[in-house]
């Protein structure tokens, strides 16, 4: 049967945009684009350790956590996660995804007001459309325009937005001020840390660790499936939180549990990473290289956005043209993706430049030397 005439052409207008999404396989480039930023998802070490941890006894979960989805090997991670992120109590989710549709689309109510940074992610954009409170974005980074918002605020109570890094600019937020703002509002800040997770703090807890505010925030979110190598995310907070939310949250309780190995497998990958901060400082080594060769190479060829965390950007403006130099760069070897709109805004468009602690000084000067060179 075919598809609908308005779907069929919301497709064709994708193609003549030249911004149809399509599944591609993993290939044998240089991986400049993944969110494995440890390669720990490919670490053999890990992969082991995995297989052998003996908690794995099921499957499948068999249900929802709140009815035959639960078990001792999920209520122990959970634990562990606690102490691992220094909170009273943590949660896991499927995905960060659902993580953070379960934040925003359940704890701030009718009448309550959400203030999101407006480069947030899809998720917590989702999230905050499923919510019946009020909406307001604020400009990127911008917290005089945020408090300008939260000054003309008059009923409910209020929830502020961000991420600890932004996933399409690499740049962080001003998590002190952020916190101060809060204070002085006496917002709520939710902060997700799906890019710092596993990358930033002594624990891989965030830039939240890093700057020892854990306990000033309301609700952090951390996700697995980036620096961690592995998948799910959990939600660190108070026992209260946690509790309200295993009460509340539909994406948690109207889904299949993970089986125990999910659990295992994030346990055994946060003990991995305690007994691997090198992987950290290679990263973050490796990163340091990329910005100086690109700023002394590359000079102001490129415009690009201000990051000292692995994800890198080489802005170019249309969708033909990045995908141009995209392909340019995949043929000379180098897995470097396109960021299209509508994924960033028309004229955002970018390659996103991901640096892992694997990747060789040589790979890096390679792959800037043909940025250079293309014409
Ligand atoms: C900032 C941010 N939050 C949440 C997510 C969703 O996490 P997950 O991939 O685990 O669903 C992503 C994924 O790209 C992200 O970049």
């Amino acid at each position: 049967m075919s598809l609908p005439p308005r779907h069929q052409h919301h497709l064709q207008k994708r193609i003549e945009n030249n911004s149809l999404r399509s599944l591609t396989t993993v290939n044998k480039l240089i991986d400049f684009s993944s969110n494995d930023y440890l390669g720990l998802s490919r670490n053999k070490a890990l992969w082991q350790i995995i297989q052998d941890s003996k908690t794995t006894k099921s499957n499948g979960s068999t249900g929802s956590r709140l009815l035959t989805g639960n078990s001792d090997c999920a209520i122990a991670v959970e634990r562990f996660l606690a102490l691992q992120f220094q909170s009273q109590a943590t949660l896991v989710f499927n995905s960060g995804y659902n993580a953070n549709l379960s934040v925003l689309s359940t704890l701030p109510l009718r009448n309550d007001v959400i203030y999101y940074d407006e480069l947030s992610h899809a998720s917590i954009k989702d999230g905050i459309r499923l919510s019946l409170a009020k909406k307001a974005s604020f400009k990127h980074n911008d917290l005089v325009d945020l408090e300008k918002k939260l000054k003309a605020q008059t009923e409910g109570d209020t929830y502020v937005v961000v991420e600890s890094v932004y996933s399409m600019d690499g740049d962080i937020c001003d998590l002190q001020a952020l916190v101060q703002i809060s204070k002085r509002h006496k917002a709520y800040l939710i902060v997700d840390e799906a890019h710092a997770t596993g990358l930033m703090g002594i624990n891989g807890g965030g830039l939240s660790e890093t700057l020892g505010l854990q306990n000033d925030i309301f609700c952090r979110i951390y996700t697995f499936g980036k620096a961690m190598g592995i998948h799910g995310a959990a939600i660190a907070g108070s026992n209260e939180l946690i509790q309200y939310l295993i009460n509340f949250a539909r994406p948690f309780i109207y889904t299949t549990a993970p089986p125990d190995h999910h659990y295992a497998a994030i346990k055994c990958a946060f003990e991995f990473l305690n007994q691997h901060p090198e992987l950290k400082e290679k990263a973050q080594l490796q990163t340091k290289y990329f910005t100086q060769q690109a700023n002394s190479i590359l000079g102001n060829k490129y415009k690009r956005t201000n990051s000292n965390h692995p994800i890198q950007t080489i802005l170019i403006e249309g969708n033909d043209e990045v995908r141009q130099l995209a392909k340019h760069l995949q043929y000379k070897g180098f897995d470097v993706k396109p960021i299209l709109s509508p994924t960033v805004k028309e004229g955002q468009e970018r390659l996103r430049i991901c640096i892992h602690s694997f990747n060789t000084n040589d790979e890096i000067t390679a792959l800037i030397d043909t940025l250079a060179a293309y014409s």
